[in-house]
């Protein structure tokens, strides 16, 4: 049997869909392997998450970059270095290069709290509530050049309930999200390993 797919995370918060992603990286069948957590903000909750758990990490400060591209290189050459197949990002809040994507194209997924196409971009889950949406839910989806609009792998939808606020609203999709990404990576690395040729 082929060996695990080597996935690498890229966050830039608390890192929540992180501890989801690696507890069903854990479970014996899984055929992907998360060996390499990249954030860009070196306080980021998401790096003690994978130390903790024994995986690498390394910080990318986009602060420390003259232009977008220099960042996106940087990052580049950290996956490259790892041998990493495909790329989750996980509450990553930079927006990437169209050089960059199209490096990863089919190789790069991503979490958002909505169900696009509806409510791209910041805030979703207010922008659901503002526009009077009766359903909400989250994606995963491949990243693409233009913002949220790759490719769905995955959705799980939710009844916005009477009375939700933007934090009631935020922690619910928040659960579906913590049960639809690991679900998501599973079908995407599945499917990426079926292509890679055995050595
Ligand atoms: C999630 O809501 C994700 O959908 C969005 O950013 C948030 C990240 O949360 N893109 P966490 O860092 O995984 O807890």
């Amino acid at each position: 049997m082929a060996g695990k797919l080597r996935v690498a995370v890229l966050l830039s918060g608390r890192g929540s869909n992180l501890e989801a992603l690696i507890r069903a990286c854990r479970e014996q069948d899984s055929p992907a392997e998360i060996v390499l957590v990249v954030a860009n903000n070196p306080d980021a909750g998401g790096l003690a998450i994978a130390q903790a758990s024994g995986i690498a990490t390394a910080v990318v400060d986009h602060r420390r970059f003259a232009s977008r591209e220099a960042f996106d290189a940087a990052i580049d050459a950290e996956l490259r270095r790892r041998d990493i197949a495909l790329v989750c990002l996980a509450g990553f809040m930079r927006l990437l290069t169209p050089g960059f994507v199209e490096g990863w194209r089919g190789r790069m997924i991503n979490i958002h709290p909505s169900l696009l196409p509806a409510f791209k971009g910041r805030h979703p889950q207010r922008q659901a509530l503002e526009a009077g949406a009766t359903v909400s839910g989250c994606t995963v989806h491949y990243v693409t050049p233009e913002m949220d609009a790759g490719p769905i792998v995955a959705q799980e939808q939710l009844p916005v309930l009477p009375g939700d606020s933007e934090a009631s609203l935020s922690a619910r999709i928040l659960e579906a999200e913590h049960r639809l990404y690991p679900r998501a990576l599973m079908m995407v690395a599945r499917k990426l390993r079926a292509e890679v040729p055995p050595a």
